[in-house]
């Protein structure tokens, strides 16, 4: 699909064929009590994809707003994520069900579950793997994934896995192993903002006053050129709508590359960098 012809409305077939919207929602450090007026807001503003985790403890919130918002749940994306292992197979899958059943009730699902970090170490992503897998298989989940996961970690799940790869990998955009994916994955671009961090950045801003737009929304643009899906987080209304208003205008080769040049690699991670070997 030719860049210039991206629309809010747009998604990605993951490699099961489910779509996944290519425009997410992000909820990280969205608390309890704000948590669910944001992802409405987001939803007003046609977000169709909203990302939470069981660490974040926000899941029966971003439910809440999904059942508030009137909108069938088939139009609307949910992903979460397992933050820990139980100590079984069978453990972990109830771990897994509460959050399904805290985001979407007793007979729910979500649409995409992740392992959240690789660093939980070999025994412990086998044990995540198959939980998610067994899940998957019942139908409570439409797609599985992982999170912090670099290509050594991927590989290494070939010895268990029944479904491999796994359909999506999300990352910190500046965390290299995205660019050696096995194909397929799709990658979920999280801090696609960072975090507001460089919003003084040079390069950025004139990209930004060139196009009339605000640095977020550069970034944004950017992380849907790159054809990654950006999970942009705001809990400020007005952020919220501006950041899902990128599809007015577009980045040139040359912005694109001068984005790619500011890429730090490892040192310029705010949270976590991803290592290829395991
Ligand atoms: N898998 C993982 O390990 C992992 C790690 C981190 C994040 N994530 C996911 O990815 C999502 C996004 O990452 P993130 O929340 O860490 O960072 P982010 O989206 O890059 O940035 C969010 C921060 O930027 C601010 N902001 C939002 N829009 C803005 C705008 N237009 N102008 C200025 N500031 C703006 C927000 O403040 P306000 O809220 O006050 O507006 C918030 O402090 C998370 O929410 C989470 O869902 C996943």
């Amino acid at each position: 699909m030719a860049a210039t012809k991206l629309k809010i409305t747009d998604a990605a077939p993951l490699l099961n064929s489910v779509s996944i919207p290519r425009l997410g929602f992000g909820s990280y450090l969205s608390t309890t009590n704000q948590c669910t007026a944001s992802c409405l807001e987001s939803l007003k503003a046609e977000y169709r994809h909203i990302d939470t985790a069981q660490y974040y403890e926000n899941e029966k919130e971003v439910g809440n707003a999904v059942k508030q918002s009137g909108i069938p749940r088939s139009e609307i994306f949910i992903t979460t994520k397992v933050v820990e292992p139980k100590g079984s197979i069978e453990k972990s899958y109830e771990s897994l069900l509460n959050s399904v059943r805290a985001i979407d009730g007793e007979d729910g699902y979500v649409d995409l579950f992740l392992i959240h970090n690789a660093a939980v170490g070999t025994g412990p992503r086998k044990e995540l793997w198959l939980a998610l897998e067994r899940l998957y298989k019942e139908g409570k989940t439409k797609s599985i994934g992982v999170s912090n996961y670099g290509v050594g970690h991927i590989e290494e799940m070939k010895e268990y896995a029944s479904v491999w790869p796994p359909h999506v990998n999300q990352l910190e955009v500046s965390s290299p192993p995205q660019f050696s994916k096995p194909k397929g994955i799709v990658v979920e671009a999280y801090c696609p903002l960072v975090r507001n961090q460089k919003a003084e950045d040079s390069t950025l801003t004139a990209i930004a006053k060139n196009h009339h737009v605000s640095g977020a929304q550069v970034l944004v643009r950017y992380s849907l050129q790159k054809d990654w899906v950006p999970l942009p987080k705001s809990d400020t209304p007005s952020r919220i709508v501006a950041n899902a208003d990128v599809y007015g205008f577009h980045l040139e080769k040359d912005e694109m590359d001068k984005l790619d040049a500011l890429d730090q690699g490892k040192n310029g991670s705010i949270c976590l960098a991803v290592s290829n070997s395991l």
